[in-house]
This record gives structure tokens, sequence and C-alpha cells, in this order.
């Protein structure tokens, strides 16, 4: 059988064993998919002691995603515009890095939630690692405009600079976010803190969709704050198995059916 893993620190905690162990037997695909706790010292010593027995891929989870980007011997683009690396894969000496959150959240957004992208406004918060990675596939969905805003608008500014060839994407501090928008993303790490990004509820109309990249068995305080001016809330567990079934496919090349296993998840979080 092929060997796949979760490799971060900690990650006693992580889902994707259990997604990927779904996902295997949703497509009968025979593999085994672990969780491997690397020292926070030791990230590239244990992915190689992972290739040595034959490990054919890893998710890569905090705080290793940009150790993993500099260890890629390839990088798909949407790795190279998130600066970032949540799936590798492994064949002879080739380390190929890819990122798939991005593209995760844009699944759920478009298909899960029936939500298109295209030719909307949309206000994506917070301008760390979590935003970063999901711009380039924001983008590549065509909306009318991404405007970024951050808690420290420098950061913002500094990010947008990595895209300044993308004439749709805009910087605005967060107390001049005025505008109702399609969509609001929280890629902040506010609601680890039950916070809220300090911004108008003015950006929540009644068809705005407020989704929130962080997920639990309670909504957030973000999504709690969306819905009282308005929004239709979600948060980011459909993500969470979309970019799962994104890495599948790039390891396997079989696409698993993600609807159950979400459900599932959903029922036991
Ligand atoms: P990640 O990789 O998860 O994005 P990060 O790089 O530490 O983590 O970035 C955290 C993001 O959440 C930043 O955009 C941060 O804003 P600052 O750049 O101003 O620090 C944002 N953030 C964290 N706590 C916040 C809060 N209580 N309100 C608003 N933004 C917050």
């Amino acid at each position: 059988v092929d060997h796949y893993a979760v490799i971060g620190n900690p990650i006693a905690h992580s889902k994707s064993p259990d997604i990927h162990a779904r996902f295997a037997a949703q497509t009968q695909q025979d593999l085994q998919y672990d969780r491997l706790l690397a020292p926070l010292d030791g990230f590239l010593a244990s992915v190689q002691s992972f290739i040595r027995n034959g490990g054919k891929g890893l998710n890569v989870t905090v705080p290793f995603k940009l150790e993993a980007y500099a260890l890629a011997t390839t990088l798909t683009e949407r790795a190279r515009a998130a600066g970032a690396v949540n799936t590798l894969k492994f064949d002879g000496t080739e380390m190929l890095g890819d990122n798939t959150d991005g593209i995760g959240l844009v699944t759920d957004i478009v298909r899960n939630a029936g939500i298109a992208v295209a030719n909307k406004s949309v206000l994506l918060l917070g301008a760390g690692g979590a935003a970063r990675g999901v711009i380039l596939p924001l983008l590549s969905e065509q909306p009318a405009r991404l405007v970024l805003a951050n808690r420290t608008h420098a950061k913002a500014l500094d990010l947008a600079h990595r895209f300044s060839n993308q004439p749709r994407l805009k910087v605005c501090e967060f107390a001049e976010v005025e505008d109702t928008f399609d969509i609001v993303i929280n890629a902040t790490a506010a609601s680890l803190a039950s916070e809220v990004p300090p911004i108008s509820p003015r950006v929540f109309g009644a068809h705005t969709l407020a989704y929130d990249m962080m997920y639990g068995k309670e909504p957030t305080a973000f999504m709690r704050f969306a819905k009282q001016h308005g929004a239709i809330v979600r948060d980011g567990l459909g993500m969470l198995v979309e970019q799962a079934a994104e890495s599948f496919y790039l390891w396997r090349g079989v696409r698993p059916e993600t609807s159950d296993v979400f459900a599932e998840l959903r029922e036991r979080l």
C-alpha cells in the first residue's frame, strides 16, 4: 500500500487522517494515511525519513507550510502565489509542492454553497498566510473586485503588492470599508480569540455570504455578527474537506465525492 500522512506540530487534533481514510474507502484506493508529529526543529529530517520509508505524499500543516515551500523541488503556480505548501507529492527525487487551500475555499463557496464568485464584489479580511493562500484562486474566478483589508494596514499593502499585476485586487483600511459586499471572507485569526475584526456591519447585505475560514461546533463570533446584520453565514469545514479532496486528487488522480464526508464530520464536531 502507498503511504501518506499529515505532518505538523501539534498534530493530534488533525481531521485529515479521518477524511482521507473515508476518501480511500469510497474510491477503493489502497492507501494508508497517518499523523506525523515532527519536532519543531525537525521538519526536514522527518520528511526525509518518511520518504526513505516509501512515503508518497504529505499534507503539511502548522507550523511547517513555509518550510515545505522551501523544500519543494517544483511548485505549482497556486503554491507560489500562496507562498506556502500544504501538499507534497514525492516521485523519485522530485518533491512537488502544491497548495490546495484556496481551491478548497472556492469549491466550497461555488459548488457547495452554490454562490458564484464571478462578477461579485469580495471582501477578504486578513493579511497573514491564510489570506495569502486564497487570493490567486479567488481572482481566478474573475470577481468584479477583491478588496483586501487588514487590522495592520501596512501588511495588506505588502501582500497586495505581490499581486500587483491584478487590477481587480484593491486594498482598503478596516475603518474605511463602507460598501456592501456580495461575499465577505474572514481569513483573520480573530475567531480563535472569539473576536470579530472591527469592520462596519454595513458590509453585510441581505444576500451577502459571510464566510469564516475557521470552524467549530458553534458559529464563530464573526458568523454571529454577520448573521445579526442579515448575512448568510458559512464556516470553514467545507473548505477543510475540499482542500483534502484536491490533495487526494493530486496524489491519486481520482476525485472523491465530498458531501457525505462533510456531513459526517459536521455531525461529529
Ligand atoms: P495565518 O497564517 O493564520 O493567517 P498570521 O500570519 O498570524 O496567521 O495572521 C493572522 C491574521 O489575523 C492577521 O491578518 C492579523 O491581523 P494583523 O496583521 O493586524 O495582526 C489577523 N488578526 C488576528 N487577530 C485579530 C483580531 N482580533 N482582529 C482582527 N484581525 C486579527
